[in-house]
């Protein structure tokens, strides 16, 4: 999903509702101090050389102090970050450093099975529910024995569970969305089943990765898929529809973002920016309760239109389901309308892969927010799990579940995957975190069992499947810290200690007003950024990424310290009130969105999801070597008559950070998997050439990636498309050595 900081039209992706009167830190100044144009048209000190086709582009070079490597399967004088630096480009390609490939494996419309035509460069595709969806995103790796059965160890033969977040409609059709008053039916068919959850088998063969088509386990989820609601939640009133009276079930699973893989081997899913699909008419609030209208604006839906206006399509319940407008007609419970579909959304949604038929179930224990990726703390036995998650929009919140059951052994790899999902993802405690200035933070329950969350004013929680449902205004009630746009979190392999990316917050201010946010030590910059000749943006431009050591390394732990991994910063921008972390050419990134530890290397893979530093380069992944929390310095940010202490880790060497891949044109790189072996992994494109708006005009196209690159009809000339790359070390070697 694009993150455009400068948005000035509604945005349903960034959406900004959190009007509590939570922890902002008294200011008085902006600062203006971001330098890097002086220093436009000079960016880049490695050689870059393009390839073209699906070599890609390399670069040369390593260093002399690259960092051994300290575990894993590597061979013994196998060294971490030897790769020579990728230099920041705006080229229409996968760039990868000198020694890479990098393989498109599966694009938007790629068939899953032979009972649909293969795709075509034109728009006509139908039925994406049997074919790849639009906008890869988070993506899990699952082993698969040469048998078929579930075997977390296989580096040959896998499922990747892939999201599908959301679509980019004028290349799904030959001429973009029909215009009209009403939406015709088949494309809106086109654009729900586009979206969702692919599980797709794959197979290596001569050490590269396809897909396997018609394979028994392959699987399309929708925005139609019939999903249970699970946890405390499970047949609440809020729940109530005419689809499903009980409160017991709903239909589909909306705008995945992040993925979790389980220590019991299934797939989570984040429901991100949902509330936008649904309609609410004009009026509507006069016909619901002074509660009810909290609720549904404290998250994104107020009275408006409809992100895609599915609605529009036709009586048939499927479209009229995307209303959720009060009929005053109807069963004051809910039963005979759909006001509260909107509530079947926003959750994590656990999928057990290695069964097409598997029930699916959205774990509401887990609280419903802007769901980003899920991090597992690492398995002990004897201990409960905890699981880490990020609320994405402006000045949210970051959040842990602590599972009742402690990890058994035995459930690694289960009989029965989805009732062991039932004894770790339904009971437990779900926390929201708040920073303290000092370093240190606390992890606050979020039940009824808090008289916090039981007496809050602002509204009152019916039972725990309320606060379950609405976990955002328990998180207001206690007084979270509000963050920097929380996106996705990766839990340290060794270390335990738990990575959240804060991707930008264009709310952030020294002296904020309105529902601005004011800078506090764990969100501490804010700043004005050019951007080209002539834009700029203000606010935490180019993000961070905070990391926690819980207390004793405890899961359970309600307390942790904190400090600052890396502050994002275009290289040449202020050392003092930007770029903290010292980035230099070969290290500068902007809006951390994905974020994933490598399990074989320790390598923590850096995403980004950028609309700040695109003047100067496309998006990007990173491979860091960071080390702890608290192992570099505290530093004091100067705002004139306000001033904010924050903790800023070691700085990176280029031995500890490196750009790895840049991508194609307006694109967003985004998911990674990786084989047991460490040899292969595979990042996902998003949404290339997404600016384009005349899709009669191939010339005009934002991007031909990957027709460009050899992958698929249309060549240079070809529509863009999402799409999985597989990467490989031509000596055979470890991703990222
Ligand atoms: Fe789906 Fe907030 O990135
Ligand atoms: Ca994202
Ligand atoms: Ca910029």
């Amino acid at each position: 999903m694009n993150k455009r900081t400068d948005l000035t039209v509604t945005d349903f992706d960034n959406e900004d509702s959190n009007t509590s009167n939570n922890p902002t830190f008294d200011a008085v100044l902006q600062a203006r101090l971001s330098r890097r144009s002086i220093l436009r048209g000079s960016f880049g000190t490695a050689m870059t050389a393009a390839l073209g086709g699906l070599s890609l582009t390399a670069c040369g070079g390593g260093s002399d102090d690259d960092k051994p490597v300290t575990g894993g399967t590597g061979s013994s004088n196998e060294r971490l970050l030897a790769f020579g630096a990728v230099a920041k480009t705006l080229a229409d390609t996968v760039t990868v450093p000198e020694g890479y490939t990098a393989t498109v494996v599966l694009a938007t419309g790629d068939r899953l099975f032979s009972d649909v035509p293969a795709y075509t460069d034109d728009g006509l595709n139908t039925r994406y529910d049997r074919r790849s969806g639009d906008c890869h995103d988070g993506m899990e790796y699952f082993g698969l024995s040469a048998t078929g059965t579930p075997d977390a160890n296989s580096s040959d033969r896998c499922l990747l569970g892939m999201n599908h977040e959301y679509i980019t409609p004028l290349f799904l059709h030959a001429n973009g969305p029909t215009a009209g008053a009403n939406r015709v039916a088949t494309e809106v068919d086109i654009e729900v089943d586009a979206h969702g959850v692919a599980i797709t088998e794959f197979k290596k063969t001569n050490g590269k990765f396809a897909l396997v088509l018609d394979s028994a386990f392959n699987r399309r989820i929708t925005g139609l898929t019939e999903i249970e609601i699970a946890g405390p939640a499970r047949g609440n009133d809020k729940l109530k529809t005419k689809f499903s009276t009980t409160g017991t079930k709903t239909r589909g699973t909306l705008n995945n973002c992040g993925t979790g893989k389980t220590p019991w081997g299934t797939l989570l899913t984040g429901e991100e920016n949902w509330s936008g699909y649904f309609k609410r008419a004009t009026g509507d609030a006069a016909n619901r309760s002074a509660q009810a209208n909290v609720a549904l604006s404290r998250y994104g839906r107020g009275e408006g239109s409809s992100r895609y206006n599915w609605e529009t399509a036709g009586a048939d319940d499927k479209y009229a389901r995307w209303d959720i407008t009060v009929n005053t007609s109807a069963a004051a419970d809910g039963t005979e309308d759909y006001r509260f579909e909107i509530n079947g959304q926003g959750y994590m949604t656990e999928i057990d892969p290695y069964s097409a038929t598997s029930v699916i179930k959205k774990r509401t224990a887990l609280g419903r927010f802007a769901h980003e990726s899920a991090a597992f703390s690492n398995p002990v036995v004897g201990k409960p799990l905890a699981v880490y998650m990020g609320d994405d929009s402006r000045g949210e919140y970051v959040y842990k579940f602590v599972s009742a059951a402690n990890w058994s052994a035995a459930d690694a790899n289960p009989a029965n995957r989805v009732a062991t999902g039932d004894k770790y993802l339904d009971s437990g405690k779900l926390y929201v975190a708040k920073f303290n200035s000092d370093g240190s933070g606390e992890w606050v329950e979020l039940s009824l069992n808090n008289a916090t969350v039981a007496s809050y004013s602002t509204y009152s929680f019916a039972d725990e499947g309320d606060v379950a449902i609405h976990s955002r205004l328990a998180a207001d009630a206690v007084g979270a810290t509000k963050m920097d746009r929380p996106e996705w979190c990766g839990t340290h392999p060794t270390t335990g200690e738990v990575y959240f990316t804060m991707t930008n917050n264009s709310n952030r201010r020294v002296n904020p007003s309105g529902s601005q946010q004011g800078v506090d030590a764990a969100n501490p910059r804010a700043y004005t950024d050019i951007k080209g000749v002539s834009s700029s943006q203000s606010g935490n431009v180019n993000g961070h990424i905070v990391r926690i050591k819980e207390t004793a390394g405890e899961p359970g732990a309600t307390t942790f310290t904190w400090d600052v991994y890396l502050f994002a910063a275009e290289s040449a921008a202020s050392p003092t009130f930007v770029n903290l972390s010292s980035l230099t050419d070969d290290q500068d990134f902007s809006s951390p969105d994905g974020l994933v530890f490598s399990k074989a290397t320790g390598i923590c893979w850096i995403q980004t999801d950028d609309g700040a530093y695109t003047d100067v380069t496309n998006c990007m992944m990173l491979a860091g070597v960071p080390g702890t929390v608290g192992d570099g310095s505290s530093v004091t940010l100067n705002y004139g008559a306000t001033s904010v202490t924050t903790k800023v880790g070691k700085k990176p060497t280029e031995s500890t950070l490196k750009r790895f891949l840049v991508g194609p044109s307006q694109c967003e790189i985004t998911g990674l998997a990786e084989s047991p072996d460490g040899k292969v992994i595979f990042i996902n494109v998003q949404h290339p050439g997404e600016d384009t708006t005349d899709v009669g005009n191939r010339s005009s196209y934002g991007s031909h990636w990957p027709g460009n690159a050899g992958y698929g009809a249309g060549g240079n000339t070809a529509r863009p498309r999402s799409a999985t790359v597989m990467i490989t070390k031509n000596d055979g070697g470890r991703i990222g050595t």
